[in-house]
């Protein structure tokens, strides 16, 4: 089964609705760069959703970076699915990193965001990673596989069929460093091979993105491993060249 490669650019808390704008229309000049075969996406901080929703290129998906799993309530500062469906979005990004470990995002929270997006039609992309000491430690697969079981166990073979996972290992994140192309492999494999658990067919077919220092020159290093179907990327996506040039490597 061929499966769906997807480039996701996770802007983190950069760009002001201004500075969203002139990327989007800066992208939307590029457009005939970009390769079909590639499902590009941009998370924007939420207050860019509405803009880029009306300027973004049609080509390119909108998607967010996080949300609430209740449908609405005293939850002073968040953002539930349905609010997050309304503006178009389409992707969004759950359990990042960087949200487990500066908001106390555990795994069974995780778990109830992923069924929120898809209860709105949504697709969330599970991020699961080690940190250096666990890296060191050996224990890697033992660690995304339980972060992806307990995002994923109990969804339908339906749901899953709109699940993505990003393996985003901690220490590669902004650090400039990354695994091999050859151990981010082996990983996301491991992943797979969770899905897998869960169900076989939703296994063959669930885009899984490797993440953490992406650039344009070594994303064709990543994607060209055969379990690894596109790249969730936070730097190299803030400058549109960039933008541009990573969805042209994973095209060819
Ligand atoms: P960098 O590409 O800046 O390392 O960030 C990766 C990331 O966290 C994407 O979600």
């Amino acid at each position: 089964m061929s499966r769906q490669r997807l480039l996701v650019a996770n802007w983190k808390m950069n760009k002001t609705v201004a500075q969203a704008r002139s990327f989007a229309e800066e992208l939307g000049r590029q457009t005939s760069a970009l390769p079909t075969g590639v499902e590009l996406a941009v998370c924007p901080p939420f207050t860019a959703l509405q803009t880029l929703r009306v300027i973004l290129p049609s080509r390119v998906k909108l998607g967010a970076q996080n949300v609430h799993d209740e449908p609405n309530g005293a939850f002073t500062g968040e953002i539930s699915a349905e609010m997050l469906a309304e503006l178009g979005t389409e992707y969004v990004i759950v359990g990042h990193s960087e949200r487990r470990q500066g908001f106390g995002e555990a795994d069974d929270w995780v778990a109830r965001k992923v069924r929120a997006v898809l209860a709105h039609g949504m697709k969330p992309i599970v991020c699961v990673g080690e940190d250096l000491e666990q890296r060191n430690n050996q224990a890697t697969l033992s660690v995304v596989q339980s972060q992806t079981s307990a995002a994923l166990a109990g969804l339908e073979e339906t749901q899953l069929a709109n699940c993505a996972v990003a393996y985003e290992p901690i220490w590669a994140i902004g650090s400039g460093q990354t695994p091999s192309p050859q151990d981010a492999q082996t990983v996301i494999t491991a992943i797979r091979e969770t899905v897998a658990t869960l169900s076989g067919k939703a296994a063959q077919g669930m885009p899984i993105l490797y993440g953490g220092s992406v650039k344009p020159d070594n994303i064709a290093g990543f994607v060209a491993q055969p379990d690894i179907d596109g790249a969730l990327v936070g730097g190299a996506s803030l400058k549109v060249d960039s933008f541009v040039a990573l969805a042209k490597a994973m095209g060819e």
